[in-house]
């Protein structure tokens, strides 16, 4: 699919891959509503990009959730595409963390309960309107998990199964369900310290609109292709070299 005269939904649009985007499809001459935690970010967002609109909502509070996604039904009738980016990651020890609990909700609020909430809220929305998606953005670890992350692979794993399955769900519908595995992408994600082999954001987001305009309903950008053809003959090659990333 090419995106072009859409009314496209970014969670998470206020930094690296989600900004990226948010830049991309702007230039592309379509109507791009962000959203974000922090306000800051936002403003920042909106000032490199002054065509966005923007929403402050804190996704991992279902509360805000619904309320967020009842003011772009009522704001953007005419959505077409969401783009379920936003996420966080807590690397922890999770023996030894005595926060570990309220971590994982947290992260499975934000990574896999706010995008189900938000597909579950804005479905009739966006099916209503021509040329519209549902895309959903994971990673390669969803192939093979790195220990220091315990709840985000998982929470990504769960978000694929979901994808999956809500693909079949809607297969008769006009609707297209596309899920994008990212490898290490260069974001604030890593909080200055990124892996060796993370490629930079235009990089990633190029790819995935390439994936995008060959119809690819699963779009494995760079090194998470290569990890998921490594996990399905070596799984546990795979495994071991995912942990060793520096
Ligand atoms: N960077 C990588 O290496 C990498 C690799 C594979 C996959 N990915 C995936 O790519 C996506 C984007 O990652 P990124 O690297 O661009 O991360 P990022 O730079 O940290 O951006 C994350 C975005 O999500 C928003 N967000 C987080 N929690 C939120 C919440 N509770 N409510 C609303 N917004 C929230 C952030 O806004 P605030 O800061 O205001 O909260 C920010 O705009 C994620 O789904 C990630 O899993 C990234």
């Amino acid at each position: 699919m090419k995106i072009k005269n859409s009314t496209v939904l970014i969670t998470g649009g206020s930094s690296g891959i989600g900004l990226e985007l948010a830049k991309v499809l702007t230039n592309k001459g379509n109507n791009v509503i962000i959203c974000g935690k922090s306000n800051e970010k936002l403003l920042a967002a909106k000032k490199l990009i002054p065509q966005l609109i923007t929403y402050q909502c804190d996704l991992s509070d279902s509360q805000e959730c619904i309320d967020f996604a009842k003011r772009i039904k009522e704001n953007h009738p005419d959505l077409n595409i969401l783009i379920n980016n936003a996420a966080i990651v807590n690397k922890i020890d999770f023996i030894n963390d005595e926060n570990a609990m309220e971590l994982a909700e947290n992260e499975y609020q934000t990574n896999l309960i706010a995008p189900i909430r938000l597909i579950k809220l804005l479905y009739k929305t966006i099916n209503a309107n021509n040329s519209s998606a549902i895309i959903n953005i994971t990673t390669g670890l969803i192939y093979a998990p790195r220990v220091i992350y315990p709840f985000y692979n998982s929470s990504k794993s769960a978000l694929h199964s979901f994808t999956q399955t809500l693909r079949i769900r809607l297969k008769d519908e006009k609707t297209k369900v596309i899920e994008v595995m990212f490898p290490a992408v260069n974001t604030p994600w890593h909080q200055g310290t990124p892996p060796k082999i993370a490629i930079s954001a235009d990089v990633a987001v190029s790819e995935m609109i390439n994936g995008l305009e060959k119809e690819k309903s699963e779009i494995k950008v760079g090194g998470a292709k290569i990890l998921y053809l490594i996990s399905r003959f070596a799984p546990s090659f795979a495994l071991k070299k995912v942990n060793e990333i520096q």
